[in-house]
């Protein structure tokens, strides 16, 4: 199998790996640095790694030093945080109000706001809180799904731009459902320190082996721009995701 790729029973058995392996890279971190910044996606796939940390033993969680963590997002849905869409309001539902960490640790891209200034906003939360490297925000880990279409945070196919933008967010729009969205840009992604798919389902399997084994259509597909620029980049699959490589 080739490096950097993980392969699981289900999405539950995904999950309860990736809290372990939070629980070590983030241990492993606070004693090298002050505050340990961590961009989550957003979808159904990482419900249950929220759902495990939440229920993770007490005394684990206890272990982690919430103070030193801040979480930010890899996109939204512009829409405020208590609706069913948000990406926040579900991270909040499920594990952020189980743990004690400082509510200005909580770094929320504000959906209610207007999309091009809250672009700007989150744009300047980044640039003070998250260390640059290469002129761009290197979050210490960023945790990414992949969509049906290819897309990774809210690019696109029919976005490539937004992999290239200059600025460190913007704003983009579902192709779909047209809903208005804030997304980090592709040179934010790639300039993380660890970057983890986390992929799961039948659904997902043709890209996956396309992106995985850089077939010419995956330059279609946003996701396989993803490279890491000096950091470390893999793929958590469950089996149904990874039926295909
Ligand atoms: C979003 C996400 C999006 C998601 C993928 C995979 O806001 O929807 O950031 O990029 O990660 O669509 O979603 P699933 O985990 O639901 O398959």
């Amino acid at each position: 199998m080739e490096p950097g790729i993980k392969i699981f029973s289900n999405a539950s058995e995904m999950a309860e790996e990736l809290v372990e392996d939070f629980c070590r890279y983030t241990t492993e971190l606070a004693r090298l640095k002050k505050s340990i910044t961590i961009a989550i996606c957003g979808g159904t796939t990482p419900l249950y790694f929220y759902r495990r940390l939440a229920s993770f033993n007490s005394i684990s969680l206890k272990k982690i030093d919430w103070e030193r963590m801040h979480f930010f997002w890899v996109d939204e849905r512009c829409v405020p945080a208590v609706h069913q869409d948000s990406n926040f309001g579900s991270a909040n539902r499920l594990f952020l109000r189980a743990i004690d960490i400082p509510e200005e640790n909580i770094h929320r891209i504000q959906g209610e706001n207007v999309p091009s200034d809250e672009a700007l906003r989150y744009s300047n939360d980044l640039r003070l809180n998250v260390s640059i490297r290469n002129k761009f925000p290197s979050f210490d880990w960023i945790f990414l799904g992949l969509g049906e279409d290819g897309h990774v945070a809210s690019i696109f196919p029919d976005q490539l731009k937004l992999l290239f933008s200059d600025k460190f967010c913007e704003t983009s729009v579902h192709p779909r459902t047209k809903q208005n969205r804030i997304t980090l840009t592709g040179k934010v992604l790639i300039n993380a320190r660890r970057i983890t798919f986390i992929v799961s389902g039948e659904s997902k399997k043709q890209i996956v082996k396309e992106i995985i084994k850089k077939e010419p259509v995956a330059k279609l597909y946003p996701a396989s721009y993803i490279k890491s620029v000096g950091g470390r980049l893999e793929w958590y699959l469950d089996k149904q995701a990874a039926s295909l490589i």
